[in-house]
């Protein structure tokens, strides 16, 4: 069976209206095998412990039938979910939110590291739902401002680290806090032997339920080594394989604070666009860093193991461990953060003399298979790094203004002793400006797919008031649309209004600014594209830079490109070429009319 499908449907599970609601609001279409096999136990209101790999929909495994379970409207602790950071326990509480939308339930987060003030305000007004770290849930319960005398279910998401012993005081002692009689499950990609003695402490004749049997190993997430060269320093390895990989985007793990800096700081450096995320970052910042790298704007994120467990992000093409960890199944997390869902991923680990212990573990203990590459020579990694370079200096000539009357400024510096130097200041000075208006336009490219998204929400909501409208007044309708300029149709004023609702709502709702071009493009994810893949190969096979799509909007049959206004017509004109071996097909998209 596969981990991400499974034979049973939503419609065979017991689920409320709110609830089925909620699950196709998340575009959930089918449970994962785990939301399948808990559901049942969960809800008949067992204790459950459950092993599922990463990237298999636990949250929601949880979630749905927690939120079935708990009576809404009372705007008291139901439930309390523990999580091992801030940043998963504020995931997790999105996630919630989202399935428990159409219920009366509300959704609390809280974590250390944001104000106290605002939580226990929050905490007064009541919620049915507590998601949160230990360190500040504790908090609240000692100040009184939390109160679980109604806590029916408590969940431990990332069970065998909430019970190990950096949490295992502060986690026991608030289950001690909740009524005995309450439902305990335990979720977690990994469940060691141990836990479950430990847990029977805390649960009551549990249901174990381990999902792949003795298979650990994601099967979308290819593993492969690096052995350092030990020539030159550890982070110029990491420059040579990012040259020889050249990843999309990638969580750079390091196995202390440190390092995180130091790679943060080298990457930038050599033109690559990083930033670090761990522990003694301001919280506002954790979540700054953390919501480019969710939205895709940032293509390395350097952290340490806050980021290793839970952490959910849709499209990660890589995870590199700049270090392998010592705990082998924190290896398991860490690389779980791609291929999720069964999307593909790499992980790519740099290995040296001491962490050897730690790869022999991870082939005998979780049959975890390795391909080892070699790192490029420097002579390599300067041609790679050249040929890169070369291709993003040509990409913008092709698209930027007349250079000619440099010419022969050109040659007379390279006639002079010190044109070599001043020439690679102009390219230093390009580089760098090219690569932040990239980054700016990246930026400005997402804004505009969200100010289209909010566009297209409106425009359907507008649809569906006109559809109403429609429907009710329709012979007026029919009547105004046979009169040119109905509105003066014998000074019916409500038909006139009803002919714009209706004739509004086949519009976009404000004009397209003359900013950016949308274009419909005829392949979409099910042709196994992703958003930079499409914009990459659409470019090219226009002969445009990649620079002019703005943004991308992928749907699975066909996708919305915004693109820079002036380069529409060579998109267009891309029409036939083959992508994918399937004709393409590019038209200006056009507000639907009837
Ligand atoms: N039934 C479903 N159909 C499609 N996508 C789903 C479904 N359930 C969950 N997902 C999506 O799958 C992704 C992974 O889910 P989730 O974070 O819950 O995984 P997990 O098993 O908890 O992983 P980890 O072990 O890393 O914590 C999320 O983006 C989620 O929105
Ligand atoms: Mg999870």
């Amino acid at each position: 069976m596969s981990d991400y499908v499974s034979s049973t449907s939503f419609a065979d599970l017991p689920l409320s209206d709110e609830l089925r609601r909620g699950i196709e609001g998340r575009g959930y279409t089918t449970p994962t095998p785990v939301q399948a096999a808990v559901f049942g136990p969960i809800l008949a209101g067992r204790d459950v412990i459950c092993r599922s790999k990463t990237g298999t929909g636990k949250t929601a495994a949880f979630g749905i039938p927690i939120l079935e379970r708990i009576p809404g409207g009372t705007r008291k602790a139901s439930a309390l979910v523990l999580c091992n950071t801030r940043e998963l326990a504020l995931q997790v509480s999105q996630e919630l939110t989202a399935l428990a939308q159409h219920k009366n339930i509300s959704v609390i987060a809280v974590y250390g590291g944001a104000p106290m003030g605002v939580q226990t305000q929050a905490l007064r007004a009541g919620a049915e739902v507590i998601v949160g770290t230990p360190g500040r849930v504790y908090d609240h319960i000692r100040r009184g401002s939390l109160k679980l005398d109604d806590t029916r279910i408590a969940v431990l998401d990332e069970a065998d680290e909430m019970l190990s012993a950096g949490f295992y005081e502060e986690v026991t002692r608030i289950l001690d806090h909740l009524p005995p009689d309450r439902q305990t499950l335990l979720f977690s990609a990994t469940v060691p032997p141990d836990i479950e003695q430990l847990a029977t402490k805390y649960l009551r004749n549990p249901e174990t339920i381990l999902l792949s049997g003795d298979v650990f190993t994601v099967e979308h997430i290819k593993n492969v080594i690096y052995y350092v060269v030990d020539q030159y320093p550890k982070p110029r390895n990491l420059l040579y394989l990012l040259e020889r990989e050249d990843p999309e985007n990638a969580i750079v793990f390091c196995n202390t604070r440190t390092d995180t800096e130091l790679i943060q700081n080298v990457l930038n450096r050599n033109g690559l666009d990083a930033e670090m995320l761990n522990g003694d970052l301001p919280q506002k910042e954790r979540e700054r860093v953390m919501g480019k790298v969710k939205r895709g704007e940032l293509k390395f994120m350097v952290a340490t193991d806050i980021a290793a467990r839970g952490i959910d992000i849709s499209d990660l093409s890589h995870v590199i461990n700049y270090s392998l960890p010592e705990d082998p199944s924190v290896y398991l997390h860490r690389v779980g953060r791609t291929g999720r869902i069964g999307k593909k991923g790499t992980a790519i680990s740099l290995v040296s003399g001491a962490e050897l212990v730690t790869l022999t573990a991870l082939e005998r203990n979780y049959g975890i298979q390795f391909e080892e590459r070699k790192l490029p020579t420097p002579d390599e990694a300067k041609s790679l790094w050249i040929e890169r370079q070369m291709k993003e200096l040509r990409d913008a000539m092709t698209a930027g203004a007349a250079f000619e009357a440099y010419l022969p400024l050109m040659q007379d510096l390279s006639a002079r002793e010190d044109g070599k130097q001043l020439l690679a200041y102009a390219l230093k000075y390009f580089f760098t400006h090219h690569r932040m208006e990239k980054a700016q336009a990246r930026a400005a490219g997402e804004k505009l797919l969200q100010s289209h998204q909010v566009e297209q929400v409106h425009k359907e909501q507008k649809r569906a008031r006109g559809g109403h409208d429609r429907e009710r007044r329709k012979p007026r309708m029919e009547r105004a649309s046979e009169t040119p300029g109905g509105a003066g149709s014998a000074g019916d004023g409500r038909s006139g209004q009803a002919r714009s609702i209706g004739d509004r709502a086949e519009e976009p709702a404000v004009p397209a600014p003359a900013d950016r071009v949308k274009l419909y493009v005829s392949q979409g994810s099910e042709q196994g594209w992703d958003k930079d893949a499409l914009a990459a190969a659409l470019a090219e096979a226009a002969a445009q830079p990649r620079e002019s799509i703005l943004a991308v909007d992928l749907k699975p049959r066909y996708a919305y490109v915004l693109v820079q206004p002036g380069s529409e017509a060579a998109y267009v004109a891309a029409t036939g070429k083959l992508l994918r071996d399937r004709p393409l097909a590019v038209e200006i998209a056009r507000p639907k009319k009837r």
